[in-house]
């Protein structure tokens, strides 16, 4: 757990509009700000800003909250990542035990464990007594020189249930260490730990300042699954690191590559290639576009030719465009892979397709031609079209204009033609995208109250009277500090919904904790959709002006009278119950 005067002195330090306005274009509206929400496709803006309650909200899709559920939502990330990122933001440093997460474990001692696990992978590789096959495999099968294998500190997990575990024990770590650090499994029915990796050879994955933060293991044969990799822990999250970044950071100031597997990254290292990193058998998260973004300004998509491949590079393509890289793709013609076509052409041939590689519209127009015919008036209107719709999907004007030149070149076509074809495409995705985002932001706000409220239908007087009290707890410090406090007859067991039941006791829980009721430390309990929902009720309940005391009792009374006729209807569906089962067992007897 983060210290609370920490995630306070974080919150304080992150201007809510300097955080938002870097991904958002904010426009000031008043004291506020509004700009297109992030969360939902919409072109007016309906997502709102509120620097002086430091919170945000979109009356569109409902999405809301503070700084850190914003970050939350925008990054993907849970609590404790979120935190971390605007810490790191706001220039602070987090205490060391601070982030641990809930296991208690430091982080540290998880590098130290993985360390000694890793000297231990690699003892039993260069072991014959255990590592014969496995060094024969990747000198013979994989033509990796000891170089390389040493280089990449690449291990062998013997055959053997216990070995690594005794091992480990023998070394002072815990079983529960183990577990946390994933280099051990737990046996649900004799609840003997037993090694995670085994019988795989052993890649360790080294974060830029040379901890090891997890390991991949890959089968030698043609078994399932081929790889197995750590999962995330609180010290470690797959999406937040690259494969090999710790070498190619040096090596990236003109560009970097990126490729999907461990072994092309260590084929392209070991040919000379030493800016290249993968992905840890995920596709690429915009955290990981980032770190890209922090080392170069180039990167060469080398992929798997297969679909899958070719797919999950368009993915990337986006993601990486987005945090603001030249992006180059490359497709290897006549090789699976960048490691197999190193193997089979040489490092000079890769060398020249790199220095031939094309840009995010080029490799698209090729794709599109190569599945038509362009030599026939049939096959060249189609590729024209769908070369267009590409073109059509570029923002900007300045792009736009030169990739309709080049596809003019290509096509033999005028530039006019494409470009009043271009025209069109985009005012029928402007008029669609209209339509869509009106349906997008009714569906979602709907599905949020789904999600969020389900037993809300079920009696909507007392859950209007619920939404209003939470709606003024949450904006009047002495009415919630009365409510905790009890000395308002209201408990968590009046309200009638569940969630009405939760977001009530969390945030009395806060109130009468240590350091108080923050906005800021809702989500550490709920999740983001109910944050959301709390964030609405706030927004709703600020629209009425009567919002004293005498308000919030007759909501109370309104609402325990809804229980009380609930208890009554239930008490009375009981009885009608019970009589039809005596009936019925008059009946069967
Ligand atoms: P080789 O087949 O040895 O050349 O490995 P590769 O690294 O080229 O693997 P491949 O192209 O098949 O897969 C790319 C990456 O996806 C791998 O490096 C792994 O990170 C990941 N991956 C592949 N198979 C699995 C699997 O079965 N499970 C998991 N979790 N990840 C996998
Ligand atoms: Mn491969």
């Amino acid at each position: 757990m983060i210290p609370r005067e920490i995630i306070d002195e974080i919150v304080f330090r992150s201007d809510i509009e300097q955080v938002i306005g870097s991904y958002v274009t904010l426009k000031r509206a008043g004291s506020n700000f509004n700009g297109l929400c992030p969360f939902h496709t919409e072109k007016t803006p309906s997502f709102t800003v509120f620097p002086n309650t430091k919170s945000f909200y979109c009356f569109g899709c409902g999405a809301g909250g503070d700084v850190i559920s914003f970050t939350m939502r925008a990054e993907n990330l849970d609590y404790v990542g979120a935190v971390e990122l605007l810490a790191q933001r706001a220039g602070i440093t987090l205490p060391e035990d601070g982030r641990e997460g809930d296991t208690g474990i430091p982080r540290k001692r998880i590098y130290e464990m993985n360390l000694a696990a890793a000297r231990f992978f690699r003892e039993c590789l260069f072991d014959p007594k255990y590592g014969k096959e496995a060094m024969e495999y990747l000198t013979e099968s994989r033509r990796l020189s000891s170089a390389t294998i040493k280089h990449f500190g690449l291990g062998f997990s013997p055959n053997n249930a216990w070995m690594l575990t005794n091992h480990m024990h023998s070394l002072g770590f815990t079983d529960e260490e183990l577990v946390t650090g994933f280099l051990c499994g737990k046996s649900q029915r004799t609840g003997k730990t037993y090694d995670y990796f085994r019988n795989r050879i052993i890649f360790p994955i080294i974060d830029t300042t040379g901890n090891i933060v997890a390991f991949g293991g890959r089968v030698m044969d043609d078994s399932k699954p081929k790889y197995l990799n750590t999962s995330d822990t609180p010290a470690f999250k797959k999406s937040r690191h690259l494969f090999a970044l710790n070498f190619a950071k040096n090596n990236a100031s003109e560009q970097m590559i990126l490729c999907e597997g461990y072994m092309d990254v260590i084929a392209l290292h070991a040919a000379g290639f030493e800016n290249a990193v993968a992905t840890l058998g995920t596709a690429i998260t915009s955290e990981q576009s980032r770190i890209f973004a922090k080392y170069t300004k180039k990167v060469v998509i080398t992929y798997d030719s297969d679909s899958a491949g070719q797919t999950a590079a368009d993915k990337a393509m986006r993601l990486l465009g987005e945090a603001g890289l030249d992006v180059r793709v490359l497709k290897l013609e006549g090789a699976k892979d960048p490691d197999e076509y190193i193997k089979t052409y040489g490092r000079d041939a890769f060398s020249r397709v790199i220095s031939e590689s094309k840009s995010g519209f080029e490799y698209k127009m090729d794709k599109i031609i190569s599945t038509h015919d362009i030599s026939s008036a049939e096959g060249r209107i189609k590729a024209a079209g769908e070369i267009c719709a590409v073109i059509a999907s570029y923002h900007s004007g300045v792009e736009r204009e030169i990739y309709i030149m080049s596809a003019a070149k290509r096509l033999e076509l005028s530039r006019e033609v494409l470009v009043s074809d271009v025209e069109r495409i985009r005012r029928r995705m402007q008029r669609e995208s209209a339509n869509k985002m009106s349906r997008d932001a009714l569906m979602t706000a709907k599905n949020l109250d789904n999600r969020v409220n389900r037993d809300a239908a079920k009696n909507i007087r007392a859950n209007s009277a619920e939404e209003a009290i939470i709606g003024m707890i949450l904006i009047f410090d002495e009415l919630r500090a009365e409510v905790a406090s009890g000395r308002t007859e209201l408990s968590a067991d009046d309200f009638i919904t569940e969630f009405g039941r939760k977001a009530f006791s969390t945030i009395c829980e806060l109130e009468l904790g240590k350091f108080g009721y923050s906005k800021s430390m809702l989500a550490q309990t709920l999740s983001i959709d109910e944050v959301s929902k709390l964030e609405q009720l706030e927004q709703n309940r600020r629209k009425y002006s009567a919002n004293d005391k005498n308000v919030l009792e007759e909501y109370i009374r309104n609402l325990k009278e809804e229980k009380l006729n609930a208890e009554k209807s239930d008490d009375l569906s009981f009885i009608l119950n019970s009589k039809r089962n005596k009936l019925r067992e008059k009946k069967d007897s």
